[in-house]
């Protein structure tokens, strides 16, 4: 409790999933939370329960693959809230598709919101953070950016763009206290991945839960308390960091059938 007084923190893509489990997770140690998703009514509806329980929440519809609306949600949060200690750009969309048969116009969708996405909001918050020096920026990555399954190429490039986005941008602003690491999720257990099921069936579960030495999707709140972490003082000295929070799978791929 309270590793995160004070702190007034941005998530992108809060209304479900990840998001939602790290907004719930910052809130519980004290955060400010400013919860924002292109899905306004879910993301107003997670608030309220969260606002029962005495947490410091906000809601702000954004669609972070729209330049005006970014600048709209931090200009917004800066008159509310005066600063952003912390923001966490996860939203992201899951368009499948090899280089051979995905649609020129899917890559440029899923480029601009799972990559440029993170670039307007990074581009849109930096000045509140230089101007104080001080901030800590997450960003989701995924473990496609460190290995290969078919039919991801969009969406593992983008990824892999994040990777390294993160670590130019910890390089340049590390001296103005400035920390950007990432999260890279295996399979978890979420709304997107739930989706896949029900299009692939259980063929997707079995290959995703095979791979990793644990044997098992994991949980939104693993991801959010590894968020926590890197949010808080006590990863003060952590910085162009890729944590993977992934059962092993990176690490100790198992063989399977
Ligand atoms: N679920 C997994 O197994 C997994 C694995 C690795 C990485 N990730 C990453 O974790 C993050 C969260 O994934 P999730 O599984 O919770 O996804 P999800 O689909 O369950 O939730 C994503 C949220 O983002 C919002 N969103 C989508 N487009 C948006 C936009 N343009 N602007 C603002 N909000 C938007 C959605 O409304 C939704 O609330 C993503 O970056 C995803 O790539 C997930």
């Amino acid at each position: 409790m309270n590793r995160l007084k004070d702190k007034v923190a941005i998530v992108t893509g809060a209304a479900d999933g990840i998001g939602l489990a790290i907004s719930k997770a910052l809130a519980k140690e004290g955060a400010m939370v400013v919860m924002t998703d292109i899905n306004e009514e879910k993301c107003t509806q997670e608030a309220n329960l969260l606002l029962e329980n005495n947490n410091n929440i906000s809601t702000l519809l954004c669609d972070i693959g729209d330049t005006n609306s970014v600048n709209t949600m931090v200009n917004t949060c800066i008159e509310k809230f005066g600063k952003i200690d912390i923001l966490v750009n996860n939203a992201a969309v899951a368009i499948p598709g090899t280089i051979t048969n995905m649609p020129e116009e899917d890559w440029d969708k899923l480029m601009n919101i799972n990559l440029k996405g993170a670039f307007r909001c990074i581009k849109a918050c930096l000045p509140h953070m230089l101007s104080v020096k001080q901030g800590s920026v997450i960003n989701i990555s995924s473990t496609q950016a460190h290995r290969s399954w078919d039919d991801w190429t969009a969406y593992a490039a983008a990824k892999g763009g994040l990777l390294s986005m993160t670590n130019q941008l910890a390089g340049q602003f590390g001296s103005n206290n400035i920390r950007f690491n990432s999260i890279s999720p295996g399979a978890i257990l979420t709304p997107m991945n739930q989706k896949r099921v029900e299009e692939e069936g259980e063929q997707f579960l079995k290959g995703s839960i095979n791979q990793a030495p644990m044997l098992r999707l994991g949980k939104s709140e693993e991801v959010a308390m590894t968020a926590v972490f890197l949010a808080s003082d006590e990863a003060g000295f952590i910085t162009g960091e890729d944590i993977t929070v992934d059962g092993g799978l990176c690490t100790v791929p198992r063989y399977f059938e």
